[in-house]
């Protein structure tokens, strides 16, 4: 017969309340495991990440041309970089401003929309939440304006 008496349904009642009141504090103590930068793999997921992005503007005929005179190493190290700080993570954004670094590419919103897509594409590849994604495109979407027409 299953056993109803009161000991051990007390201490069920227990251990679950105790459980309930950790899982509560978690929630709201901040957590560097649940900081954007965590959610896109930290350093490794980055990298990763952006030589994605790299590849897929080496195949884009709309805007490869943008990057014809640029020192591709630097892009990358600097795109980390800002990804990094942007997202939360021990980095330091060492670069020009977006202002500085676009003006004189006359970057139409087509070329905007883009790179926006091949964001899209290889963090749906490297399996990052959608949640996670829109996060970091809302991080970028303010650049916009500095980016666009310069
Ligand atoms: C929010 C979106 C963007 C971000 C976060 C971003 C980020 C960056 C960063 C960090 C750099 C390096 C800055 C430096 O050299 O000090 C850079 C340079 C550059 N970006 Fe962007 N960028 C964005 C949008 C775009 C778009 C849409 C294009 C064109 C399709 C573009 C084309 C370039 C080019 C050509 C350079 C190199 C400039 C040079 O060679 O001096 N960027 N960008």
């Amino acid at each position: 017969m299953v056993n109803f008496s009161g000991k051990p349904a007390t201490s069920f009642l227990l251990t679950f309340l105790a459980s309930m009141l950790l899982i509560t504090s978690c929630a709201k103590t901040p957590q560097p495991a649940d900081s954007l930068y965590q959610q896109l793999g930290a350093a490794a997921g980055l990298e990763q990440l952006v030589d994605g992005v790299l590849v897929e503007i080496e195949r884009d005929p709309q805007i490869v041309h943008h990057f014809k005179d640029t020192d591709i190493a630097r892009f990358r190290r600097l795109l980390i970089e800002q990804l990094c700080q942007l997202s939360g993570g021990p980095c330091q954004y060492t670069g020009a401003t977006m202002q500085e670094s676009h003006t004189g590419f006359a970057i139409t919103p087509a070329d905007f929309d883009n790179l926006v897509n091949h964001f899209i594409k290889v963090m749906t590849a490297q399996n990052i939440p959608v949640a996670s994604q829109n996060a970091l495109l809302a991080k970028l979407a303010p650049m916009y304006k500095d980016v666009i027409n310069r």
